[in-house]
């Protein structure tokens, strides 16, 4: 099955669960690229940087905005399955994110989502997400920004892998 990862990262954690799928499924893999860069911002892992800008960008994940982004480099439509990843801001998808899905919604093959977060699991992000896409996810992954810290998350990846290969 041909594959494709898409994912927004901002401070690094969605983009290494990103590459691990794409290694363990040898998926092409594509970040989507805000056009005006933001600073990183470190909420996750304690350090508070990018002051009024965390703010903002959780304010606009929230109210359902979306970005500026760079064209995609990826066909969609050449997949047998898009898998899109994106930081939870605000409980919600991250505002890059949500325009990839609304730009490729009309091309979409058969999708699956996974996301990082800091606090608990939020389920409705999946289903903002698949409202985006205009289809339910095959499968789902919300990975824990400490298990990525650590090196725990691999274990929610071989999960996402295994189901998508049917093997679950
Ligand atoms: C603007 C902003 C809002 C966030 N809001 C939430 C939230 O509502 N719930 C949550 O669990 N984590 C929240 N986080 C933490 C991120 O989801 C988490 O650190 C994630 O792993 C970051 O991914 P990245 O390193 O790929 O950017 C927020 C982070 C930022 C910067």
């Amino acid at each position: 099955m041909k594959t494709l990862v898409v994912y927004y990262s901002n401070s690094g954690r969605t983009r290494c669960v990103a590459e691990t799928i794409a290694r363990e499924l040898s998926a092409d893999i594509e970040e989507i690229e805000e056009k005006r860069p933001r600073p990183t911002y470190r909420r996750g892992n304690g350090e508070k940087t990018g002051g009024g800008g965390i703010a903002r960008a959780a304010g606009a994940a929230v109210l359902g905005l979306g970005s500026g982004i760079k064209k995609a480099t990826h066909s969609v439509a050449d997949y047998d399955m898009v898998i899109v990843g994106t930081p939870v801001w605000a409980g919600s998808v991250s505002p890059a994110a949500r325009s990839y899905l609304k730009q490729q919604k009309k091309s979409l093959p058969q999708v699956a989502f996974f996301c990082t977060r800091k606090g608990e699991a939020t389920p409705r992000i999946f289903k903002q997400m698949g409202a985006l896409a205009g289809k339910e996810p095959i499968a789902t992954a919300s990975v824990a920004a400490d298990d990525v810290n650590s090196g725990a998350y691999e274990a929610d990846v071989s999960t996402l892998t295994a189901r998508l290969r049917g093997e679950k």
